[in-house]
């Protein structure tokens, strides 16, 4: 990376400071997880933060450092953490059995929220986004009676095989602008999955036109984030949605809203914006207040044939209680209409910061928001795909800043360069104006010459 400049070495000083249990920690960890986390994008150089509680709008780390969440797991917690309303109904449940191996009765109520909230007519639950994704492909194969999927580079779907094609190569293996490569995101991989995955370009209609009019008898589904929340966050033009919707009326593809992080962003999720219905959504993160559930929803017609002797779906964990009493308080009572309207202004309120602020400080940026949610480039270029953010994302500056806010008690965005953040129900005002004081200071650190490095770790 090369030498850090002052302002950004003291930062980085300062960190490790502030978190010498988790450096401890991390020591015993190793030796029996590798890496010394659970999800590849936990671990850190030198060494990952370990947390021990949240509450509200807050986290603590194990050194006892409080800080403000706008990371929020990953967008999981738009309901904040630990909702009072929450608590009380999974203290109910927890003394009345957390599973119960059979269908629980109140798994209608649940359906018929999402069903109305985000216009599906039927769905099935899981625990996880990646199973409903890998769920929704199948349908989509099942269905059609194809094999080929067609995944876009620099979205994620998911830590399966399918998934797992194109989500951040480098700048030597990700192909083609028009025609981005096909490759896969580290060992083990499928063959045969990689086989049936097909790339186009994000936000790029001829890219994808290109492949199906190549295989037009066999793609089965067109998948995609409707907003990038992968590479930072990219939204895609409304006509490109339009002409994504014309293609697969015209060639028999299911097309596929992979909603995992905009279900929590806007009220009604990505249709809201895009006025586009896909044929199958999947849904998580948000929808279960802290607690593992997703599901995958759709036309009637298609997900009729998700059953015994059809499609198969499965999951001893489907549907367990704790998840559904959860996600039922989660959508009818904390993430009302009215709740997400203020998250979404303090995110204005925070976004008008942001620009503000760089402006001023003279930090090359971009700023891009959707609902609650926002990130920021440090980029001179607009960013509308996977090939831009390799070339313009100033990675180096990234880390000044995410640790430089760190310091002060903000986790700004989720931990990653390619990442956003969100602004939860439970956020307040003091929050924000905290937030941009923070914000302020750490503009200042990055004005410094600060050492670029090239995205070398995914390929
Ligand atoms: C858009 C999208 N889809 C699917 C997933 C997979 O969800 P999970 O980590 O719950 O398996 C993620 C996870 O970040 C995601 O961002």
């Amino acid at each position: 990376m090369g030498e850090l400049p002052p302002l950004t070495k003291k930062e980085v000083e300062k960190w490790r400071e502030r978190t010498g249990k988790s450096k401890e920690i991390f020591k015993l960890t190793k030796k029996y997880i590798p890496f010394g986390v659970n999800s590849n994008y936990r671990a850190w150089e030198p060494y990952p933060p370990y947390f021990t509680k949240a509450k509200g709008s807050r986290i603590w780390d194990a050194d006892g450092n409080e800080y403000i969440d706008y990371n929020l797991a990953f967008g999981v917690a738009v309901a904040g953490h630990s909702h009072p309303r929450l608590l009380e109904v999974i203290e109910e449940r927890v003394r009345n059995g957390t599973i119960l191996g059979f269908e629980y009765e109140k798994v209608y109520q649940l359906a018929e929220i999402i069903s109305k909230r985000f216009n599906v007519d039927m769905v099935r639950f899981q625990s996880t986004g990646l199973e409903a994704t890998l769920h929704a492909l199948r349908i989509a194969r099942g269905c059609t009676g194809r094999s080929k999927i067609i995944k876009f580079l620099g979205n994620y779907h998911g830590s399966h095989d399918f998934g797992l094609v194109a989500t951040k190569p480098n700048i030597y293996a990700a192909g083609w602008v028009k025609r981005p490569a096909k490759v896969p995101s580290g060992l083990g991989v499928s063959e045969g999955a990689l086989s049936e995955v097909l790339v186009a370009q994000y936000g790029d209609l001829e890219s994808v036109e290109m492949i199906v009019r190549e295989n037009p008898d066999d793609v089965a589904a067109i998948i995609l984030e409707p907003v990038a929340m992968n590479m930072g966050m990219v939204i895609p033009s409304k006509e490109f949605m339009k002409g994504l919707r014309r293609i697969c009326d015209e060639y028999g593809i299911i097309l596929v809203f992979d909603e995992v992080k905009t279900s929590g962003k806007l009220y009604h999720g990505a249709e809201e914006y895009f006025n586009v219905k896909p044929d199958i959504k999947t849904f998580a993160k948000a929808i279960g207040g802290g607690y593992p559930i997703s599901a995958v929803g759709g036309k009637k017609e298609l997900m009729e044939y998700v059953g015994p002797g059809l499609i198969p779906h499965a999951g001893t964990f489907n549907t367990n209680p704790l998840a559904v009493d959860a996600a039922i308080v989660t959508l009818d009572e904390i993430l009302t209409k009215d709740a997400l309207d203020r998250s979404i202004r303090y995110n204005e309120e925070l976004v008008k910061a942001y620009k503000d602020i760089m402006s001023d400080e003279g930090v090359p940026h971009r700023i891009v928001y959707f609902g609650n949610s926002g990130t920021i480039f440090f980029s001179d270029h607009d960013i509308n795909t996977w090939h831009d953010f390799l070339k313009y994302q100033r990675v180096g500056m990234w880390w000044a800043y995410f640790i430089g806010m760190m310091n002060r008690g903000v986790v700004a965005t989720a931990p990653g360069y390619d990442e956003q953040w969100t602004v939860s129900v439970q956020h307040t005002e003091e929050d924000i104006e905290i937030t941009i004081e923070a914000l302020k200071d750490v503009a200042k650190i990055l004005k410094e010459p600060i050492p670029d490095f090239r995205i070398i770790e995914a390929f």
